[in-house]
């Protein structure tokens, strides 16, 4: 996994919970914490590092990965402006994500592993998504995605209807945006 994720993941500790916090996180987890936004680390470590928050935190892995999902979206706004300002809604900026965001960044981030993504309209105007890669980090795409409705000023009703961990061969999440500033999560 790219750096660039790992140092998101400190800034998002950091603000919501102090440097300190993610010091603690770094010791926890037996890690030195030197990461370079162009460089490659196993996923074993965010792995390690999302067991630590959980633990730290008192919040299930899958809550974290979520919540670093959301506060992170704000930040890759203002480093990568152009991705967000070229939609007016959640759903288009979403759309785009296979087809332009994570491309993009294989281009800025060389050795990028990024997910696949797969989209169906459905007949009520609700987004079907479906989501593949080894990483199985379903609950980072949810935070992401809910995020992104912040971002627009729109909420989410985000039901999961298949899993990986739960023995399916990708994730598919039934996605509806509407105004407003709540999210709504529906688990596998
Ligand atoms: C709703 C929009 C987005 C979704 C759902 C999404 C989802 C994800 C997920 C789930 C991963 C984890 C890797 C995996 O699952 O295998 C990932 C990786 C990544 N994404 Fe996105 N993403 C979104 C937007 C963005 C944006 C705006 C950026 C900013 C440039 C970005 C940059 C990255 C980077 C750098 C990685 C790491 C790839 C690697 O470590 O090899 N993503 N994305």
């Amino acid at each position: 996994m790219k750096g660039v994720i790992f140092n998101l993941f400190e800034e998002v500790v950091g603000r919501c919970h102090g440097e300190d916090t993610w010091d603690a996180l770094l010791e926890a987890a037996e890690l030195t914490g030197s990461y370079t936004s162009l460089g490659s680390y196993s996923d074993d470590e965010m792995g390690k590092l999302v067991r630590a928050a959980s633990d730290m935190l008192v919040m299930p892995e899958g809550e974290v990965l979520r919540w670093f999902g959301r506060e992170a979206m704000p930040i890759l706004a203002k480093r990568y402006p152009g991705f967000f300002t070229a939609h007016t809604s959640a759903r288009s900026f979403v759309l785009s994500v296979n087809r332009i965001i994570h491309p993009e960044v294989r281009k800025i981030y060389a050795g990028a592993d990024v997910p696949i993504f797969d989209f169906q309209g459905a007949p009520d105007g609700a987004l079907l998504m479906g989501y593949q890669s080894a990483r199985k980090l379903c609950a980072l795409a949810e935070g992401f995605i809910e995020g992104s409705a912040q971002y627009y000023g729109e909420r989410v009703k985000f039901e999961h209807l298949e899993c990986m961990h739960h023995g399916h061969a990708k994730c598919l999440f039934r996605l509806s945006f509407v105004s407003g500033r709540a999210s709504i999560g529906v688990a596998a």
